[in-house]
């Protein structure tokens, strides 16, 4: 199996639910990813390992979910120097999905987290797709026939609605 080149990690189970679209993306785009549960505030042990060993276990990306007082994105923002997109997510204990959304997106100058719309794992996937991409052509084609294929859908759909 090849060396996974996306973390995709979540501060609960509860998350899965809406992480799963990110997974579902690099299965697309044949991206090898790894995903776990790494919760900031009752393992932070483990999360400061994963972060920590994120780059030499050959890690571009991770991508991180978390609801409520949502720590996790910016706590492994903080301890790596790779890319961390952080995607809020509306989970039992958030208030509406801004209590999950500020706190990932309203980090200070110097440890920027990529941030998603709430619930947004999709968006969250594809990005990492098109950081990989940057720097990889086969990648960067699929991603123009992705882009095609949103603009042939909604292209259907107006034709659609004018039947
Ligand atoms: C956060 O608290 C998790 O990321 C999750 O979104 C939320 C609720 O977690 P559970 O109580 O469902 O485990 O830390």
């Amino acid at each position: 199996m090849s060396t996974p080149q996306v973390g995709i990690i979540m501060g609960s189970q509860s998350d899965l639910s809406i992480m799963n679209a990110a997974a579902e993306i690099l299965q697309k785009f044949n991206i090898p990813y790894e995903i776990d549960i790494v919760s900031a505030h009752r393992t932070p042990d483990k999360m400061f390992d994963y972060a920590k060993s994120a780059v030499d276990r050959g890690l571009k990306v991770i991508i991180a979910g978390a609801g409520g007082a949502a720590h996790l994105p910016g706590m492994v923002a903080s301890l790596t120097p790779l890319p961390v997109i952080g995607v809020p997510v509306k989970s039992s204990n958030s208030i509406d999905g801004w209590d999950s959304l500020l706190s990932i997106v309203q980090m200070p100058n110097g440890v920027p987290v990529a941030t998603v719309a709430v619930n947004a794992a999709q968006n969250a996937g594809i990005l990492a797709v098109q950081i990989i991409g940057s720097h990889n052509r086969e990648v960067l084609n699929k991603l123009a026939v992705f882009k095609d294929e949103l603009k042939e859908k909604v292209n259907k759909s107006s034709d659609d609605i004018k039947k």
